[in-house]
């Protein structure tokens, strides 16, 4: 058996939706996205997050017990309501390998989901 006949290891995407709350403070974001560099690059998570306005788009991806434990902190977030759950799909692909949390238009996070055929999740 070559290298290439083994199980790739599999990775988990998900992506929610959120609204920021009011009155946060202007470097929020920038505290955010530091804070995510630092943190994702030990746990060998990706992705990116779209910001418009309050509203929010994330897409996180890397080992699936790293980014269950990473959307459940999210979750918790104060900083953040009204979290919905877009797509949680298991795949063998990065869609931002190197990304370790870069801001991009949210439009942007739609049509990378689109292009990869991540389908919306469902209950
Ligand atoms: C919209 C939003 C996105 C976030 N994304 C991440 C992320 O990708 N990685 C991360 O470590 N923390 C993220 N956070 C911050 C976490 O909720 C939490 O504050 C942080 O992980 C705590 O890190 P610390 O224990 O190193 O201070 C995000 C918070 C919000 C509100």
């Amino acid at each position: 058996m070559n290298d290439t006949d083994l199980p790739q290891p599999s990775l988990l995407l998900i992506a929610y939706a959120s609204t920021l709350k009011p009155g946060g403070d202007t470097t929020l974001l920038d505290q955010i996205l530091t804070t995510s560099q630092r943190n994702n690059d030990a746990q060998d998570i990706t992705g990116c997050l779209g910001i418009e306005g309050r509203n929010i788009i994330q897409i996180i991806e890397g080992p699936p017990a790293a980014v269950e434990a990473l959307f459940e902190v999210i979750r918790a977030d104060p900083r953040h309501e009204g979290i919905v759950l877009l797509h949680r799909q298991e795949r063998q692909k990065r869609l931002f390998p190197g990304w370790r949390m870069v801001r991009r238009p949210t439009t942007d996070l739609y049509l990378f989901l689109e292009n990869a055929k991540v389908q919306p999740f469902r209950t």
